[in-house]
């Protein structure tokens, strides 16, 4: 199977977790984009969606899918996105695609926040994948001093801009024993907006392609 198929498999899975006559938390990515197209076939049984970037907002309306302002919305039962790494405790590195500050809000006001992969993005331990921090412009040099003192390397996403109008810093060569303590130190760090670490709101069940069908593991309390 393609990786492209594995992520189909579970995009489709996820429509299982829409619920009918709400509005539905959509991320962003590739995998989102298969379930966002997917999602344009029950458009008619939900009110709408609310998105975590442009892109995917500009692709839901291309499908028909009302879109809300997070701000006009009292309650989201369901969020769906994807993960850049993930572990069986659900805690995630996300971010690859820049969306991570409107992605982070998307999900701590909704009730369950499901996560769609394909089987390479589960890990045993994050940080493999350069952890995204969203940086004021200005905070840039002291945010990236900062991360060279934890012994990681920052590295400036070059040419990009965040829906926001921030700057990414990519860190490369973190390893990630304590994924709660680590999001909260770097929230901490003036100048960052928010961070690619979802630990402290984890995710709740996580669908998994893999090429024996969508393995689906849930949050243990
Ligand atoms: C964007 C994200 C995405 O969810 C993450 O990058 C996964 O993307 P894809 O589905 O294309 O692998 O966090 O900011």
């Amino acid at each position: 199977m393609t990786q492209d198929e594995l992520k189909r498999q579970v995009a489709e899975a996820a429509l299982e977790y829409v619920v009918e006559d709400a509005v539905v938390g959509v991320g962003s990515g590739s995998t989102v984009f298969m379930f966002i197209d997917l999602l344009s076939s029950i458009k008619n049984k939900i009110e709408g969606a609310v998105a975590a970037s442009e892109a995917s907002a500009e692709r839901l309306k291309k499908h028909g899918i009302r879109v809300f302002d997070l701000n006009s919305v009292s309650e989201l039962p369901v969020y769906v996105d994807g993960a850049d790494e993930i572990t069986a405790h659900l805690h995630m590195v996300k971010g690859g695609g820049g969306a991570l500050t409107r992605e982070k809000i998307v999900a701590a006001v909704a009730k369950t926040f499901v996560c769609i992969c394909d089987a390479s993005k589960l890990v045993p331990v994050l940080g493999k994948f350069p952890l995204p921090l969203e940086v004021i412009p200005m905070a840039r040099g002291h945010v990236g001093r900062e991360i060279l003192r934890r012994k990681a390397q920052p590295v400036l996403r070059e040419g990009f801009k965040t829906d926001n109008g921030n700057l990414i810093l990519d860190c490369h060569g973190l390893t990630i024993l304590d994924p709660p303590a680590l999001e909260a130190e770097l929230n901490n760090v003036a100048g960052v907006v928010s961070n690619g670490l979802f630990a402290r709101r984890g995710a709740d069940v996580l669908l998994l392609g893999t090429p024996e069908g969508v393995k689906a593991y849930k949050k243990k309390n």
